[in-house]
């Protein structure tokens, strides 16, 4: 006779907990908890719903003797979307993507839910925001001039209401789902408005639940509010696996992917796409796109050889400076961060022989790239050294080196994989720091084709301007 015990399980948001209480101490949700009984026996195949995480194996095993978990992955068609996810998405899984307004999250799901399905996986996408009508004009325009399809269709519903949704789901069965987007879902019973916290967090918490429990992969959009964060409280990042956001601006043609958390992968990985007039198409070399076409030395104009993930890109990195007007000095920064500008700024005045005090100073990453690694540093100090005295780098140069307080360059990480970047894109030198990894064996093999200019400080990197 099997062995079993009793534990209580909210209705709201699946919770488990081990006694009765009136009041979900996860949720909130009053009067949800219901009494459930679980067998203690591994062959019990007609308990009810456990949770996905090996509940039915030996308790513990030696960690040399897991399956690893690879194969459960789906590829969504993008393999820049595939790369962000970590080799696809997982089933059971829920990923939280946001964005901007009209940078293009719908038109990224379409076009996944479209390859997903043709892949054979029922895939259904859900839109609370557009009509029927509207998400045919997108699939139409990202069909191009290819054949209609005439099996293995996405299949699309138009509601917002939650209670709605779950039935369809519940009658589908769909491998994948797609929700555009997740603020506009609401269940009629919960008070509040659509859109509002206690609507969001109700509406989030059931699909994953319902997620976990069909084993269905979940793909939910959400807005982001003006400072850029996901609107809605922060417990949506919490409650999802992966988060996703776009970046980039809308006004040019590329799109950027990023993870910034990934329970299956890792993060800070970037999906690169191009906006084109059939929807986002994947770059594979972002260094050529993003690299200003003239190589000539520029002053205020410096390349780095910058890595994002597991990949390394050269992006050019162009400062500004000019007498400043009104009495304080303006420091504007675009895609790297601003305080560890005026970091930079100060150790400039410091060590580099220049006053800036009475200078604007605006530095921008081209093409709208985030560059968040403190291997900027240099570039960034080049820049605005460059472009205070009028002076450039030699013709082909590309730099990369963390700054510290004192004017020092640290190492940074991934060298080797920075130099083979700028080996490939045909530049001639590259400033390192003088303590970089790698040692004296990689910087002879490199020195082949590609010179490297190893500097101590800040102040030996400067002297290679003129
Ligand atoms: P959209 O995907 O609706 O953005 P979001 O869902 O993030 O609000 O739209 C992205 C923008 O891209 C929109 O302004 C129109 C444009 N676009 C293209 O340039 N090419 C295309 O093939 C599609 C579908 C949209
Ligand atoms: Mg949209």
């Amino acid at each position: 006779m099997a062995k079993s015990h009793t534990r209580f399980v909210c209705s709201h948001c699946g919770a488990f907990q081990s006694k009765w209480m009136g009041k979900c101490p996860d949720c909130g949700e009053w009067n949800s908890l219901s009494e459930q009984v679980v067998h203690d026996i591994a062959e019990d195949r007609h308990r009810p719903l456990v949770s996905a995480r090996g509940e039915d194996g030996p308790l513990v095993v030696p960690v040399g003797q897991i399956e690893p978990d690879t194969s459960n992955r789906w590829t969504t068609g993008l393999s820049e979307f595939d790369r962000v996810l970590g080799g696809g998405i997982v089933p059971g899984s829920a990923v939280l993507i946001g964005g901007d307004p009209g940078i293009g999250k719908s038109t990224l799901l379409l076009q996944a839910g479209q390859a997903m399905a043709r892949l054979g996986r029922k895939t259904l996408y859900v839109t609370s925001e557009e009509s029927l009508g509207q998400v045919r004009l997108r699939a139409d325009r990202l069909d191009g001039d290819k054949p209609p399809k005439t099996s293995h269709e996405l299949r699309v519903s138009a509601q917002a209401n939650l209670d709605i949704i779950s039935n369809i789901l519940s009658k589908e069965r769909p491998d994948v789902v797609v929700i555009d987007s997740v603020q506009m879902v609401y269940r009629p019973e919960v008070a509040a408005a659509p859109g509002s916290a206690a609507q969001l967090r109700d509406a989030a918490a059931r699909l994953i639940w319902l997620a976990k429990q069909m084993g269905f992969a979940l793909v939910l959009v959400g807005h982001v509010t003006k400072d850029g964060a996901i609107a809605g409280p922060k417990i949506l990042e919490h409650l999802v696996d992966c988060v996703i956001y776009f970046e980039g601006d809308r006004y040019h043609a590329h799109r950027l992917i990023r993870t910034v958390k990934n329970r299956f992968g890792s993060t800070d990985e970037i999906g690169i796409f191009e906006m084109t007039s059939t929807g986002l198409l994947g770059v594979d070399d972002p260094s050529r796109m993003f690299l200003a076409t003239q190589r000539a030395a520029r002053p205020g104009s410096v390349v780095l050889a910058a890595c994002e993930g597991t990949r390394t890109l050269l992006v050019e990195v162009q400062a500004l400076t000019s007498q400043s007007v009104f009495g304080s000095a303006k420091r504007k920064a675009t895609g790297v961060d601003s305080n560890r500008v005026s970091m930079i700024l100060a150790v400039l005045e410091k060590h580099g022989d220049i006053v800036l005090g009475d200078q604007d100073v605006f530095v921008n990453i081209v093409g709208g790239v985030r560059v968040n690694e403190p291997a900027a540093d240099l570039a960034v100090a080049l820049a605005v050294h460059g472009a205070f005295t009028g002076r450039g780098l030699p013709e082909s140069t590309v730099v990369c080196g963390e700054l510290g307080l004192g004017g020092e360059l640290r190492p940074v990480n991934h060298q080797r994989q920075r130099m083979s970047e700028a080996r490939r894109i045909g530049f001639q030198k590259m400033i390192v720091p003088a303590t970089s990894g790698g040692g004296s064996k990689e910087k002879r093999a490199a020195s082949t084709d590609l010179e490297i200019l190893t500097c101590e400080t800040v102040g030996h990197a400067i002297r290679h301007l003129s």
